[in-house]
């Protein structure tokens, strides 16, 4: 069964760890990283963007092959499906569709319309249980089409949203989404650390978990960071294997590719990419 953030999240900040949220795309990533979070007994949450939702069929279908696979493949660690960088819209349509959990990203509106918005979605969205993820500020790089400048979150800013009952918070401290510049200046402990001093026990989430070094992930999570973003990663792992067996040219029959040996290779690259993160980010037997 699907459960919200709220639980697997409170304790991960309580145990100083951190619960990974890998996007999914398709069958293979679904299975892979519910596979690797069983075999690792860790708690895992599937992200979902807009755009991957729509290329799966819809929020409906999302569920329903989720669904199925935690029933099929025998999962019994938590699992939650999340909404990633949601629209108000997107966020109402999930929370029909029988997701566990939506994160509502009005970090591009004045404060104020993200406030008002944002408060709406934790009313609609506790009626149904599921837990929410806010964001203030906007996280750099380019996600789903959506394109941010790198910044820094205003910490009197994170306290007026976290202040909104919202399970879980998004703060940009210099993370971005996709590959970091080779001139990047890392994350900014100082904004985490005052971000955290005035949002006290909301669990905070780091996005762009990709290319961020071992040592300052570990940093975040010491500082309140409790949920780590990641999806490029495995973009780059699923693409390179893929290429690689196309290369080697194994299967051509002359009937073209197998497409359950074609996926394979990709498949098990990202079941080994989860369990590196969640080894990571702490969360083994966590569940
Ligand atoms: P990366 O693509 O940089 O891993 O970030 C993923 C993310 O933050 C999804 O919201």
């Amino acid at each position: 069964m699907l459960v919200s953030v709220k639980e697997m999240l409170n304790k991960a900040r309580e145990g100083k760890y951190a619960v990974g949220q890998f996007n999914i795309n398709n069958l293979e990533w679904t299975k892979a990283i519910l596979l690797s979070a069983q075999e690792n007994n860790s708690p895992v949450i599937l992200g979902v963007s807009e755009g991957a939702g729509k290329y799966m069929g819809g929020y409906n279908t999302v569920v329903g092959m989720v669904n199925g696979l935690l029933k099929d493949l025998k999962i019994t660690v938590p699992v939650a499906l999340h909404l990633d960088h949601g629209s108000y819209e997107g966020s109402l349509q999930v929370i029909e569709a029988g997701f566990s959990s939506v994160m509502f990203d009005g970090s591009h509106y004045s404060i104020e319309e993200n406030i008002a918005k944002t408060k709406e979605i934790v009313r609609i969205a506790g009626e149904k249980g599921l837990s929410v993820e806010a964001e203030v500020g906007s996280i750099g790089g380019e996600e789903d089409g959506v394109v941010g400048g790198g910044e820094v979150a205003d910490p009197a800013e994170c306290k007026l949203v976290a202040d909104l009952g919202v399970t879980i918070l998004a703060a940009g401290i210099g993370n971005i989404h996709g590959k970091y510049p080779a001139n990047w200046k890392g994350l900014n402990f100082e904004v985490l650390a005052a971000i955290k001093a005035l949002t006290g026990d909301v669990p905070l989430v780091l996005h762009g978990g990709t290319g961020i070094p071992e040592d300052m992930i570990k940093k975040a999570i010491s500082l309140g960071v409790a949920k780590i973003n990641v999806n490029t990663e495995c973009q780059l792992v699923f693409a390179a294997a893929t290429r690689k067996y196309i290369e080697a040219g194994k299967d051509l029959t002359g009937k073209g590719f197998d497409p359950r040996k074609l996926l394979g290779p990709g498949f098990e690259a990202i079941k080994a990419t989860v369990t590196e993160k969640i080894v990571l980010f702490g969360s083994v037997n966590k569940a």
